[in-house]
């Protein structure tokens, strides 16, 4: 089963509630929430109050991709504004300090993912495998939404993939990053199975027709 996860970054911040309800009734599986700093990556979206506010508007499962420096700063005050799930970046901070991160995370009862960043090996994911429910596998730079999605990026799926189904079942393999209709199925070959997608939803007026596009109906 294919999860689809819109990202608010493409949505109108203007209306996020209503953007939200609309995506819902659309058919997504999750809510792809993306988080910068200005210093781990060159671009500054949202944060907390803005998470909370639509926590208390939205009951959709909330994936809030971290791209902030030092995340284990910040981890606990995510998931108490409602995160679902957790996502730090392992170029973020140091093995140690991810890995509590990724204990704070469980410990607060939600889910947890690593995200590898483009030039990143898929060996810079070992570490944290065993304490993962979700590995992403950035297909663009983090900072931006609406880029190409980067093609030598589906040996590092594939690779990851094969680790997961062999030691890790259970564990989601999800791709950010230029999904369209056009390079989903690639992803989905390699072993994707959770497909963040923001222009190619919210840059859609039928957003239930872009989202069953990108599942390939
Ligand atoms: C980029 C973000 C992505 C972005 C994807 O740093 O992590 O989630 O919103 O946007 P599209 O789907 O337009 O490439
Ligand atoms: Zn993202």
């Amino acid at each position: 089963m294919i999860k689809i996860a819109p990202s608010v970054l493409s949505a109108d911040f203007a209306r996020l509630g209503a953007e939200l309800e609309d995506i819902q009734s659309a058919g997504a599986d999750y809510v792809h929430f993306d988080v910068m700093d200005g210093i781990f990556v060159p671009n500054i979206s949202f944060g907390i109050p803005v998470l909370k506010s639509l926590r208390r508007v939205s009951d959709q499962f909330l994936d809030v991709h971290l791209m902030i420096d030092r995340p284990l700063r910040y981890v606990k005050a995510f998931c108490d504004a409602g995160a679902d799930l957790v996502n730090v970046h392992v170029e973020a901070d140091t093995t140690e300090n991810n890995l509590l991160a990724l204990q704070t995370i469980r410990e607060l009862g939600k889910k947890t993912a690593v995200t590898l960043k483009p030039r990143t090996p898929a060996e810079a994911a070992e570490p944290f495998l065993p304490f993962v429910d979700m590995i992403l596998v950035m297909t663009v730079e983090p900072g931006f939404g609406g880029q190409s999605f980067m093609y030598d990026q589906l040996d590092k799926i594939r690779r990851l993939r094969s680790r997961i189904d062999e030691f890790f079942p259970g564990c989601d393999l999800e791709v950010d990053g230029g999904i369209t209709p056009e390079t989903a199925p690639l992803a989905i070959e390699a072993g994707a199975n959770v497909l963040v997608a923001g222009s190619a939803v919210f840059g859609m007026k039928d957003r239930c027709a872009a989202i069953a596009a990108l599942r390939g109906e």
